[in-house]
């Protein structure tokens, strides 16, 4: 059986103060049986960090950068997230893809970056509503595991966090369906197998798109869904952590 997961992504939403009450309250509530992560704003990671300290919630930036150091104005490197106490990061979420041009090699490179320095990669893949229509799905996020997959290796998947996340259901209220996410987990684990049995069948691979307290339970439900990435419900306290029960 494997552990569910369950991530807040932020995105660029609050402040110092809302950070501040948030984490409070989700310190506060211990969640159990779960496995938390949140992803503020990276100007409070230093602060949430310190919040999380000596509590089971870890914190992971919302995105790194693919290069070790240097000349890279506005990045953030693995080692600074690392530094000032991040466990994770998020690599290749469809906003830095769609708005920031992402390639699959740079997120490749992000996140052999976050490996080289003892984080844990949040993996993002997932097809526009285009994509999807066209039939496409599989070919997508085949082709955005594999470029991992060509350039970490199989075995890095032991260290790896897969998100699922349709780009057509997040942030629209447009959530997949259990059947719709499931058959796109189990079609990702499967292309894990092929390389890796034992690490397709340990690797967590969760949802994320619209996510809520009403639909979580069900979506958690099905056999291939570990947890999941939750953006806009992971601004309120109370959502986020009736999420995390329903993965508890
Ligand atoms: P959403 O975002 O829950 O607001 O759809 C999810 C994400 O982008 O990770």
């Amino acid at each position: 059986m494997r552990r569910k997961w369950v991530g807040g992504n932020w995105k660029m939403h609050g402040s110092r103060a809302m950070a501040t009450a948030l984490v409070g309250a989700i310190v506060e509530a211990s969640v159990e049986g779960v496995d938390v992560v949140l992803c503020p704003p990276a100007p409070y990671l230093r602060e949430v960090c310190a919040e999380c300290a000596g509590s089971s919630i870890s914190v992971g930036g919302q995105d790194l950068s693919e290069h070790e150091s240097g000349a890279y104005t506005g990045e953030i490197s693995a080692a600074m997230l690392r530094d000032v106490g991040c466990t994770h990061a998020l690599a290749g979420h469809s906003e830095r893809r769609q708005f920031h041009g992402e390639t699959d090699a740079q997120v490749a490179a992000k996140v052999a970056q976050a490996l080289a320095h003892g984080l844990t990669p949040v993996l993002c893949v997932g097809e526009t509503l285009a994509e999807r229509e066209a039939g496409r799905t599989a070919d997508v996020v085949s082709r955005q595991l594999g470029a991992v997959v060509a350039h970490c290796g199989i075995a890095a998947f032991a260290r790896i966090v897969v998100a699922y996340e349709p780009v057509w259901a997040i942030g629209t209220g447009r959530t997949a369906s259990p059947a719709q996410a499931q058959e796109v987990h189990a079609f990702l684990r499967s292309q894990l197998a092929r390389d890796d049995a034992r690490i397709a069948g340990s690797i967590r691979i969760v949802y994320g798109g619209s996510v809520k307290p009403g639909n979580s339970a069900e979506l958690f439900a099905e056999a291939d869904i570990d947890g999941g990435l939750i953006g806009g419900a992971a601004l309120q306290a109370t959502d986020f952590l009736s999420i995390c029960a329903a993965a508890g």
